[in-house]
């Protein structure tokens, strides 16, 4: 693992909100969305900026452990810059909170609502860019689409001029050392940091928001963050493996399953299996799930010696609990022996029977070529289609 260097940035991520407008029956950040909470999607993007920064996660009191989970479902190799804090009962409340837990080298911090769950990395790197840049308190903006009125209860009082307005999103960035003066400094509740900022009597300038920094407020919202979300989850995903064994394993032949009597054997960590091996990479790969050394390396003595029926009802689960079903499996082996055809149906039978979905063998020579045609080993390879199941 490369060690990432003390950061200089932080970003608060405050989710202490207890989501009084989705009305979902739990604090807003911890709501499903696409079968993860609001702050995991949010939390994903954070960790993705270029440079890697300090990540304060404010939680709502009581969901410290929950804020934690999806931080180690996301952050990977940032876990270590990454802490939660208990919030407070106001957004301004909870991000004072953040600021207590900075690290001493952070010089620039920038607050981010969990709400605003699809904001996407580089407009949060465009933030650091310009408060770096600047030294000015920096407000990402996007456009006032819809034809704005001033009211007074049902009564338009007059047109408002939407060419002089800007909605504004999050993540808000500053130097350190000024938020943290103006927060010393006022005393009223601010929906936002700018707002604060500017009663503090700082300049406020702004960058280009994204269209997918729309906060997550009410039902609507949450549908809307769904379907943004939706076409890529349902995509099937397709997976590649291949694998390799040398002839020359003791004891007999164990190949797509099937152990085959007075056959030379391969070698191998386990039975030398080649075609299981690839399978498992295939599904592995489909599923975004690594690959077999991820799951069966040698810190997994317990594989040592399994056949294809343990390595591929272990995948097969993993592959589920990620949230797929598996499609199909097509595997192509080369060998030139042993003689394949004669027992090419009972494989898929087994197989298939081991994965609970269509698995189809061919098998080929290689016309006396390479290192299969001088019969030193097999050569296998395999693709596996799998589908995200409809609950995931
Ligand atoms: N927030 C917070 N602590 C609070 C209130 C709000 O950390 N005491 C956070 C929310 O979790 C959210 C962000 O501030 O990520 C923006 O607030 P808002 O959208 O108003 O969320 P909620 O306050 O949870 O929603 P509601 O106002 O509908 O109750
Ligand atoms: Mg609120």
């Amino acid at each position: 693992m490369s060690i990432i260097p003390v950061p200089h940035v932080a970003v608060i991520v405050v989710a202490a909100g207890s989501g009084t407008r989705l009305g979902a029956g739990a604090p807003k950040a911890f709501v499903g969305l696409a079968g993860r909470t609001i702050l995991s999607h949010a939390l994903e993007r954070v960790f993705a900026t270029t440079e890697p920064t300090q990540v304060v996660v404010v939680a709502p009191a009581g969901l410290e452990g929950e804020a934690e989970s999806d931080i180690i479902r996301v952050a990977g190799d940032r876990r270590d810059l990454a802490r939660v804090v208990t919030g407070g009962a106001t957004r301004q409340e909870s991000v004072s909170r953040g600021l207590d837990a900075l690290w001493g080298d952070i010089d620039i911090v920038l607050v981010h609502d969990a709400a605003r769950a699809l904001v996407p990395a580089d407009m949060i790197d465009r933030v650091i860019e310009a408060v770096r840049s600047t030294g000015h308190a920096i407000i990402p903006v996007v456009p006032v689409v819809d034809t704005i009125k001033r009211v007074d209860g049902a009564v338009i009082t007059a047109a408002v001029d939407r060419s002089v307005l800007a909605a504004a999103q999050t993540p808000q960035g500053f130097r350190r050392d000024v938020l943290l003066t103006a927060y010393e400094a006022v005393g009223d509740d601010f929906t936002d940091d700018a707002a604060l900022m500017q009663a503090a009597g700082h300049t406020v300038l702004t960058v280009e928001g994204d269209a997918m920094g729309f906060k997550i407020t009410t039902a609507a919202d949450l549908e809307r963050a769904e379907a943004v979300l939706a076409p890529a989850a349902q995509l099937p995903r397709i997976g590649i493996g291949t694998d390799v064994h040398a002839f020359g394993g003791t004891g007999t032949l164990w190949l797509a399953g099937l152990e085959w009597p007075g056959e030379q054997a391969l070698s191998g960590h386990s039975d030398g299996d080649a075609a299981s091996h690839a399978i498992v990479d295939a599904l592995l790969s489909a599923a975004g799930l690594g690959d077999i050394g991820t799951h069966f390396g040698t810190a997994r003595p317990e594989f040592a010696g399994a056949h294809a029926d343990i390595f591929l009802a272990e995948t097969r689960r993993l592959v589920e609990q990620a949230g797929f079903r598996i499609g199909n499996v097509s595997v192509q082996i080369q060998a030139a022996t042993p003689k394949f055809s004669p027992r090419r149906e009972e494989a898929e039978r087994v197989l298939s029977a081991i994965l609970g979905a269509p698995v189809s063998v061919a098998a080929t020579t290689t016309d006396g070529l390479g290192f299969v045609g001088t019969r030193e080993g097999v050569q296998v390879f395999a693709t596996a289609l799998v589908v995200p199941s409809p609950s995931a």
